[in-house]
């Protein structure tokens, strides 16, 4: 097992019967050796920083219905919310006042943001602050729609593949399409955005070679960003009754992504934090290196409820803000408020 945890750190790469083998068969000991493999290659890569990132959640309005999320469209009891463009604006100059220079907007699938509203978004906030970078979260759209946005100085594109298995895909996403999903991230990468994907851990159904799938589609598609965070039933979906993922074996797959992709950037999610009081910074010891904390007004942060329990729903932005530099400079690290581009399009550039 030593001989392959030391093949992973040293090439940065596994044949997927590996990583299955390990992903079954890894121990308390061996557990920390990945961990600790993790921290050195993010520091050889990264150093000490960690990215913060701006999240502004400015429609809980979905077409989609996939059965772990908590905004999706048959979820009657969720009380419905669209920022308008202005609002939108708002929170970028908050975010940019108290530093934050990266501004990720996320939404579900609406398209009462049309092509046109959103290339004027994007257009507004680059011409506001010329020093920002601009990441969207929203879902599917037509390439031709990714490649205007990207034309307007949309710079990043967040698009979890959630799950690389099509088997457990088409099972989560009845309204959704597994080739279409993958056909949008190449489509995304190739227009020239900094591309993030990333999945859940602990699905109902979800095996380690489901798992090892991830771990393989990530080696191949080399996102800029990936986004990885324990799936947390909601009591209001299909799946109230499923376990969720948990801490400890979201963990495990940060440090395998860390050594498998070792440049990416690499979010401690907020599904982290909502499952354990110190779960960003857990992550954060084991390769993270990036926090999108909230910037979305107070007013609809609990509407934005992906999964419950979420945290940070009653803190100003300024808060959050503090908080979050602490909780960072607590597990060894330092905030880095720049704008917190790949290493991968760094080199591009
Ligand atoms: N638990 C954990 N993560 C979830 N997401 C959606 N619903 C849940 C849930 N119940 C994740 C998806 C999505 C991201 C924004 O949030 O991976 O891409
Ligand atoms: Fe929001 Fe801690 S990050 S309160």
């Amino acid at each position: 097992m030593i001989a392959l945890l030391d093949k992973l750190y040293a090439q940065h790469d596994l044949t997927k019967e590996e990583i299955i083998f390990l992903l079954k068969n890894l121990d308390e000991e061996h557990k920390n050796v990945l961990f600790d493999y993790a921290h050195r290659t993010r520091m050889k890569y990264y150093g000490n920083k960690v990215f913060m990132r701006g999240l502004i959640e400015f429609s809980n309005i979905c077409k989609q219905d996939c059965l772990y999320c908590g905004i999706r469209v048959s979820n009657k009891k969720v009380e419905r919310y669209r920022l308008t463009p202005d609002e939108i604006i708002d929170c970028c100059k908050e975010g940019y006042r108290l530093g934050y220079r990266t501004f990720v907007l996320q939404s579900g699938e609406d398209f009462w943001y049309t092509e046109e509203k959103l290339i004027n978004i994007v257009k507004n906030i680059k011409k506001l602050f010329s020093d920002v970078a601009v990441t969207l979260s929203i879902g599917e759209r037509s390439l031709s729609v990714y490649e205007h946005l990207f034309k307007a100085g949309a710079d990043r594109f967040l698009l979890r593949h959630e799950t690389a298995s099509k088997r457990l895909y088409e099972k989560l996403h009845p309204t959704m399409n597994y080739e279409n999903r993958i056909n949008c991230l190449k489509g995304l990468k190739e227009i020239g955005y900094q591309v993030g994907a990333g999945f859940m851990v602990g699905l109902p159904g979800q095996t380690a070679e489901d798992l090892a799938e991830d771990l393989y589609f990530l080696k191949e598609l080399n996102p800029d960003m990936i986004g990885i965070g324990p799936f947390i039933p909601h009591s209001e979906t299909p799946l109230r009754d499923a376990d969720g993922g948990t801490v400890e074996d979201t963990l495990v797959m940060l440090a395998f992504v860390r050594l498998l992709v070792p440049d990416c950037l690499l979010p401690a999610t907020t599904a982290m934090g909502t499952l354990h009081p110190k779960g960003r910074e857990l992550a954060l010891k084991v390769g993270a290196n990036v926090v999108m904390p909230n910037l979305s007004p107070i007013g609809v942060r609990a509407k934005y409820e992906l999964y419950e329990n979420k945290i940070c729903t009653g803190d100003e932005a300024a808060h959050c803000r503090q908080c979050i530099e602490k909780r960072i400079n607590s597990a060894g690290f330092e905030v880095d408020m720049g704008r917190g581009d790949s290493l991968q399009s760094q080199k591009k550039a």
